[in-house]
């Protein structure tokens, strides 16, 4: 069985957590859109890791391997340099990494273009809306322009001179037999067909629904689709993704600018980014919070495509007496311009003391009355053991 783990709000919402649990069932772990804007990051036996460009997968399962699709955009001194430090931890998990050569590279130039274009968006300064924007114009570069000894000069020159191209390119193709050496191979989706078709796959998705490109509260969004479409255009529909997990935390964070509706600020708002931790893990940025918002949620699950639901961190409100959600808007949300404007209605449920109390219950039956979906687990910790099945 095929699996798909997406996000339903604005990233961030512990799926990293949930691929890596997940991980050790499948034969590879995929990932299909973005790039290192993601800052994924799991707990193994109390270490932390953070993935930017690397699927979540458990590297002490040698039987999982990675695969990085053509949807993705990639910086190859930034992947070089993830591999090189889990490598720390994990023996030659190069061996374990495959990449489509058709994604895109994001080069340095990407990387500057964004830090003096996007600001107003408050992107992660990785390169991404460039790189995407040239892959739209037709120009930038794909990894198999390397592999291939293509002539790159044409489709960078809007963005460096010729000399700082060409020597760009060699430091590339550097890292390129870096990458070899270590393991790394490059191979398309389709060359890998007969193999994914025998496997079981874990397609892992990046940010989340509303920082979809296409569906998300834009301009505030990202440069790709986060949604289940994100992961069949990587090259992958000549198979069928049997499930698909959305996750949500049990409240909602954002990093950058943009509409959020559920948004709580001062002391509230304190005491969720420090017990939770809500701190950008790419940029370091401070998340904004707010309550769980049910408009929001329903929105996103029925573009994404989701099957069933997981709900995350449920431990960061422990305590609380009661819990705030918002239950509606004055009208349901069908575009992602209905999020800048939505005039929303809250109210409040029962708090939990612990992990099995009766108003977790209630609370995750709520969210299936008011999504439609079945919730299958919730987390409360982040440790594997963490991950409670819901019935
Ligand atoms: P970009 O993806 O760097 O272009 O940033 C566009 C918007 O998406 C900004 O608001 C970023 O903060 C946000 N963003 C991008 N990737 C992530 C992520 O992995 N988690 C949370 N927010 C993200
Ligand atoms: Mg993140």
């Amino acid at each position: 069985m095929n699996v798909a783990i997406l996000g339903l709000a604005w990233g961030d919402e512990a799926k990293a957590a949930v691929a890596h649990r997940m991980a050790p069932d499948f034969d590879f772990v995929i990932r299909t859109s973005g790039g290192s804007n993601c800052g994924h990051t799991i707990y193994d036996n109390g270490k932390k890791y953070v993935h930017h460009l690397l699927p979540c997968l458990d590297f002490n399962f040698k039987n999982t391997k990675a695969f990085l699709g053509s949807g993705m955009v990639v910086s190859l001194e930034e992947l070089l340099a993830e591999i090189t430090e889990i490598n720390k931890s994990f023996d030659s998990i190069g061996n374990r990494i495959i990449i489509d050569p058709d994604a895109f590279i994001v080069t340095k130039f990407h990387k500057r273009m964004d830090a003096q274009t996007n600001s107003h968006i408050g992107t992660t300064n990785k390169g991404i809306g460039p790189t995407y924007s040239d892959k739209t114009a037709r120009r930038g570069i794909r990894i198999n322009h390397l592999l291939r000894n293509l002539d790159c000069t044409g489709l960078l020159s809007h963005l460096a001179t010729l000399e700082e191209i060409n020597e760009y390119i060699a430091e590339l193709k550097t890292i390129v037999s870096k990458l070899v050496d270590s393991g790394v191979q490059f191979i398309p989706s389709l060359a890998m067909k007969d193999e994914f078709l025998r496997s079981k796959l874990l397609f892992e998705g990046a940010q989340g629904a509303l920082l979809s490109l296409e569906h998300g509260s834009f301009p505030y969004v990202t440069s790709s689709d986060c949604t289940v479409s994100g992961a069949y255009a990587s090259g992958f529909n000549f198979l069928k993704i049997d499930k698909i997990y959305g996750i949500t935390k049990c409240y909602v964070t954002k990093v950058g600018e943009g509409p959020f509706p559920t948004e709580i600020f001062g002391k509230a708002c304190l005491n969720l980014q420090t017990k939770g931790n809500e701190i950008g893990s790419t940029t370091g940025r401070l998340r904004r919070c707010g309550w769980l918002d049910l408009p929001a949620l329903k929105y996103a699950c029925d573009k994404s495509g989701v099957t069933d639901l997981i709900v995350t961190k449920l431990d960061i409100l422990e305590g609380m007496d009661q819990v705030t959600v918002c239950q509606n808007y004055d009208h349901e949300p069908t575009s992602g311009f209905d999020f800048f404007e939505a005039n929303r209605h809250f109210s409040s449920v029962h708090g939990w003391k612990h992990r099995y109390d009766h108003n977790i219950d209630k609370f995750l039956t709520m969210i299936e009355s008011h999504t439609g979906k079945k919730v299958s687990h919730y987390t409360y910790g982040v440790e594997r053991r963490d991950m409670i099945e819901f019935k």
